[in-house]
């Protein structure tokens, strides 16, 4: 099969991305608190990442069994990395962006968010139901 010609841009080389990247200066870090604790943040990660990075694998468990769970898809698909942040239940770690001033809750978050009113939705927001595929089997 041959490959169909591409009508858009020629992609950029890569020596010239790659001096870009080195190049690039992000904005100041901050922190974020969990659970009393503080973990440092590089803007632009999901509070998933920001966990990861400090060493922290898992936090929250399983209803059955008691199991660790954390990262595991790290795209959305899963549901095992629900934390609570600012008081809203049940969002996706992998998914939302952390900001300056977040209060991230581990443990064992609420299968049911709270009713909200509409907007003030963020990215990672689950759907109620269950702890996921990522729970099965495991
Ligand atoms: S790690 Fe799978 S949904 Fe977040």
């Amino acid at each position: 099969m041959t490959p169909a010609p591409s009508s858009g841009p020629s992609p950029e080389p890569a020596p010239s991305r790659a001096r870009r990247l080195v190049r690039a200066r992000p904005e100041p870090g901050f922190t974020i608190e969990t659970d009393g604790g503080t973990v440092p943040v590089v803007p632009g990660q999901t509070i998933g990442a920001a966990l990861y990075g400090a060493g922290i694998r898992s936090w929250r468990a399983t209803r059955s069994g008691g199991r660790p769970r954390g990262l595991f898809c790290g795209i959305g698909v899963c549901f095992d990395c629900l934390v609570t942040v600012n008081g809203v239940p049940s969002l996706r770690a992998c998914l939302t962006e952390a900001r300056p001033g977040d209060r991230v809750a581990t443990g064992d978050a609420p299968a049911r968010p709270p009713e909200r009113s509409s907007g003030g939705r963020r990215e990672g927001t689950r759907s109620p139901g269950g702890d996921g595929p990522g729970e099965a089997g495991r």
